[in-house]
């Protein structure tokens, strides 16, 4: 028997007991008579003794070298700690070693497996399996099995089945780029990787599968960021003979449980709010309303006077910073600056101090007059104290800015409270986004998201216009989850492609399988996805998803562990009838 107790296991109920563990050296203090180890497991730390006295010679000499990570097996007696480290839950005792096997010794690891490390990041990536011991990554894990657990039995006793689809199929178009598999026994032919398994989900409410679920791989081809990776999972979710809010309250009704399960919050319904006003009043679809500085628009009161800047502009917009206005001219530069850097790209920033006298102090002075900067406070709801921060141009580039501008500052001024959740739906997205450049219409959520029946009049005159059955769960500022209603006759879903620019013979070859489905008796459906992997890092107070998946890609797409991907050799690229030139 390798243990009979784990090493986060014994308190002082059981000193006296002779015991058995196994686990890593974690660290070890050699006083000359006497040696502390500590010993590790997934579970904790138990403190070891060896010494002159109560362990016998030849057992305190392998003791002596033991180093960093040696894997070991000890027996000894729990006694009590003279010491004791209140902090620990095994800091009342230690064992008193008898025996001592070394189950494998292990090289000094390449950075120290601590809570706090000097690995960086790169070499903590390369050598994940030691990064995995550190408590950090471990507890997210554990806790991302916690999550993934919660979910399966909560839509388990809902009635929903699990039910793989597979893997090696046909483009999905969700908005990324594939991730391709050539096939040998299909010369030149390629599978695509799922960018989600919409279309599967569809087919199996067609099969009359009703309520159906999947903790489930999906790729994207992407640019990466914190919050994205080129493979990710997600609970995919489908229901059948259901409308917009038997979806909203089910996924909400999962939600909360999972809240309150894993992280002791309960929350009451989770408001709603459409895209319009979500771009309106926060300038971004999955706003963070953990904290206020609302948009607050002043074309009104600001386009009467000789400030060419705002006159000119088609959408001027404010946000009040709280408590801001005892920022110094270099801070407010620094401010100035940095909605400047290309990445957000303001071309500059108009402010106003509003001071505890009620009197306000703009940048702006020479054009404006109090009663003008006392109508900006009313609209943007600036209290004295406040910094009114106000961006001008075209209205969705300066929503963008102004939006970042608000991230920016809640971070600095400590009001992204990662223990706080503030979850919201946004609704009625609109269908179709149009390519700038192309003018060519793209659908914002996925082709087989249906129109809403009372702006179907739109389809063909301003197809803009048309809102989509659509709506994203958000929360603390992340997209979560997203869904919609599926169109789910083949009329409807062939004037769909046709809007987005397929012909019917393109629609026919990517489609047919669906469309055909679709003259069987396709019932009435939809769904949602959530990403798992942000809801996790987000219940966890996290926002970097890397840090809650075992073996992560870093930000160039690379497995730098298993050093992915890979060239493969001319052999294998001859067998899939992949040109070498
Ligand atoms: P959507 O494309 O909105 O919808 O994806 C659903 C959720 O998946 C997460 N997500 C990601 N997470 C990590 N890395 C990525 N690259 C990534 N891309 C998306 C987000 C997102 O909200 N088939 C539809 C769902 C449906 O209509 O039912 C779909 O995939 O949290």
């Amino acid at each position: 028997m390798y243990r009979t107790h784990h090493c986060g296991a014994l308190t002082e109920v059981e000193i006296g007991k002779e015991v058995t563990l196994s686990g890593w050296v974690q660290k070890s203090r050699d006083k000359g008579f006497i040696i502390w180890i500590d010993l590790r497991d997934r579970y904790g730390i138990t403190q070891l003794v060896f010494d002159n006295d109560r362990t016998p010679k030849d057992i305190f000499a392998l003791a002596q070298t033991l180093g960093r990570e040696f894997v070991i097996q000890v027996t000894g007696k729990v006694i009590e700690r003279e010491a004791k480290n209140i902090d620990m839950p095994t800091g009342g005792i230690e064992v008193s070693v008898q025996d001592l096997k070394v189950l494998n010794t292990a090289e000094t690891p390449p950075f120290t497996i601590e809570d706090e490390t000097d690995g960086g990041e790169d070499l903590r990536m390369k050598y994940r399996y030691l990064d995995i011991r550190r408590n950090p990554i471990k507890e997210n894990l554990i806790f991302r099995s916690k999550v993934t657990i919660a979910v399966r039995n909560y839509l388990s006793n809902k009635g929903f089945l699990e039910i793989e689809t597979p893997y090696l199929i046909k483009s999905t178009p969700e908005g990324a780029r594939d991730f391709v598999v050539p096939s040998r026994l299909n010369a030149s032919e390629f599978y695509a990787l799922p960018q989600s398994p919409q279309t599967f989900k569809q087919l199996l409410m067609v099969g009359g599968m009703d309520k159906y679920f999947q903790i489930v791989k999906c790729f994207r081809d992407e640019d990466l960021r914190a919050d994205r990776q080129p493979e990710f999972t997600q609970i995919d979710c489908e229901m059948s003979f259901i409308n917009q809010e038997d979806i909203m309250q089910t996924f909400e009704g999962l939600t909360k449980h999972l809240l309150q399960e894993l992280c002791g919050v309960s929350t009451g319904d989770f408001p709603r709010i459409t895209f319009e006003e979500a771009m309106r009043t926060y300038g971004n679809d999955k706003p963070d309303i953990r904290f206020g500085m609302k948009f607050g628009e002043l074309n009104s009161v600001c386009q009467h006077k000789e400030f060419k800047v705002f006159n000119s502009a088609e959408l001027v917009v404010g946000i009040a910073v709280p408590g801001a206005a005892s920022y110094t001219r270099k801070e407010i530069d620094k401010l100035i600056d940095w909605v400047k850097r290309p990445q957000v790209g303001a071309l500059g920033m108009v402010y106003v101090k509003c001071n505890e006298d009620g009197s306000f102090k703009s940048s702006v002075d020479k054009f404006y007059d109090q009663e003008d900067l006392k109508n900006w406070a009313e609209a943007t709801g600036a209290k004295a104290g406040d910094l009114i921060c106000v961006l001008s141009g075209a209205t969705d580039k300066v929503r963008a800015q102004l939006s970042a501008l608000r991230m920016e500052l809640a971070e600095r001024l400590g009001l992204r409270n990662p223990k706080e959740f503030a979850p919201l739906w946004v609704v009625d997205f609109p269908l179709l986004e149009k390519d700038e450049e192309t003018g060519i219409f793209h659908a914002m959520h996925h082709p087989f998201t249906s129109p809403k029946k009372e702006d179907l009049e739109f389809l063909s005159t301003d197809p803009a216009k048309v809102r989509a059955n659509a709506y994203d769960l958000v929360l603390n500022g992340n997209e979560i989850g997203g869904g919609s209603i599926r169109i789910h006759d083949k009329a409807t879903q062939e004037r769909m492609f046709e809007l987005l620019g397929f012909s019917p013979k393109e629609a026919e070859e990517q489609f047919g399988f669906l469309m055909n489905a679709f003259k069987y008796g396709a019932p009435p459906h939809g769904g949602l996805a959530f990403g798992l992997d942000r809801l996790v890092a987000i219940l966890g107070g996290k926002e970097t998803i890397r840090d809650f998946i075992a073996f992560p890609k870093n930000n160039s797409g690379r497995d730098v562990m298993i050093d992915a991907p890979a060239a493969l050799n001319k052999e294998q690229l001859q067998e899939l009838s992949i040109n070498t030139l």
